[in-house]
């Protein structure tokens, strides 16, 4: 069956390990089944729900869309704009804001994570935040979305727009629920620093994460550095049970080398930490070498970069604007 595909990274700098192996690495494997229609946004407007340096985004936005490009996307066969450019994302997202409720968005963790104690202090934008990914998906009317784990509520919460929605105005087929598309073991990459911690953007240990722009040396020392425990490795997935840091970094290799865990647990069972280190920078410098020269490569020619976005808002902007004039036709306007 060919699937609508629609995700959107945040163009928030620190691309990592995370997002290559939670995300981007997906949506490479997805655009390269052709029965495949792929759609990729750089969601800016998601960005600045924290302040955000405007010289800093306007880098981080097309080093997002390098970063796509450099692992594999292809913008001739997938769809890879900036949100901001396309006015339709902005306008789902008020009239979907009128569907969803507080009690849904009061539920939301990553807003409880990321807003932290002071709750009142944090951006409106950042507590509806997930209403705009809602309009982003919901406009192309995606079959499937591929994210990490970390998305998943923000996706469950997604179907309840569009089915309330249908709902209310009566329209049954109008908005599609989304299929979420998470992978079993590879869905939530820890930090290096603290395995029950999720990897991120915005922890301020910078070897907590390998950054897609890191260099080799940078890669190999910051695994030398990653937290272990004491004992030699298991030999199956039990053994993992209350070993985050071993079963994190035996997931990295799993993901990186295309072999499921039980190859890997096969592989090391019985050695140290150091034998499984080694092979490990070595495939992430294998794999992640590349894409950041790459990277490099493609920011060099931001003339290039823009104009790729340009090209992709149009398209975008051409599906996008008919579903929002439909939702604004049954709305009564
Ligand atoms: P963002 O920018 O935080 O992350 C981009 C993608 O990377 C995944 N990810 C991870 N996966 C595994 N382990 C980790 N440690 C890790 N950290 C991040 C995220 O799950 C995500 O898939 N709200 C979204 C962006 C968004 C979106 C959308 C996604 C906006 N509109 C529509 C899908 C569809 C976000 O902030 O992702």
């Amino acid at each position: 069956m060919s699937k609508k595909i629609f995700s959107g990274v945040q163009p928030t700098g620190n691309l990592h390990l995370g997002n290559y192996i939670g995300a981007i690495k997906n949506f490479v494997d997805l655009q390269n089944n052709k029965d495949n229609n792929c759609i990729f946004c750089v969601v800016d407007l998601h960005a600045i729900t924290v302040m955000q340096d405007p010289t800093e985004l306007k880098n981080n936005i097309r080093e997002t869309a390098a970063a796509f490009i450099a692992s594999g996307i292809d913008p001739k066969n997938s769809i890879i704009f900036n949100q901001s450019l396309v006015p339709a994302h902005s306008e789902g997202s008020w009239i979907l804001g009128c569907i969803a409720r507080m009690g849904w968005l009061n539920r939301m963790t990553q807003f409880k994570e990321k807003a932290g104690k002071d709750k009142e202090k944090a951006s409106v934008g950042l507590y509806i935040y997930p209403i705009l990914m809602a309009s982003d998906i919901l406009l192309y009317d995606a079959t499937h979305v591929p994210v990490g784990d970390d998305q998943k509520q923000h996706l469950e919460l997604c179907r309840d727009i569009a089915q309330k929605f249908n709902n209310e105005y009566k329209c049954p087929d109008l908005l599609r629920p989304p299929e979420p598309l998470i992978q079993k073991n590879f869905s939530r990459i820890m930090s290096l620093k603290d395995g029950t911690k999720k990897m991120s953007k915005s922890d301020i240990a910078e070897g907590s994460r390998i950054n897609l722009t890191d260099t080799e040396d940078q890669i190999i020392n910051k695994i030398k550095k990653a937290k272990t425990d004491n004992d030699i490795l298991p030999g199956n997935e039990e053994g993992l049970k209350g070993r985050p840091e071993a079963e994190n970094l035996m997931g990295i290799y799993s993901s990186l080398s295309n072999q499921n865990i039980v190859d890997t647990l096969n592989e090391f069972e019985g050695k140290n930490f150091s034998d499984l280190k080694k092979k490990l920078s070595e495939i992430i410098v294998t794999k992640l070498s590349p894409i950041s020269k790459e990277i490099q490569k493609l920011l060099s020619d931001k003339n290039y970069i823009d104009q790729i976005l340009v090209d992709g808002a149009a398209k975008a902007e051409d599906i996008s604007s008919k579903k929002v004039k439909k939702i604004k036709e049954i709305v009564g306007f």
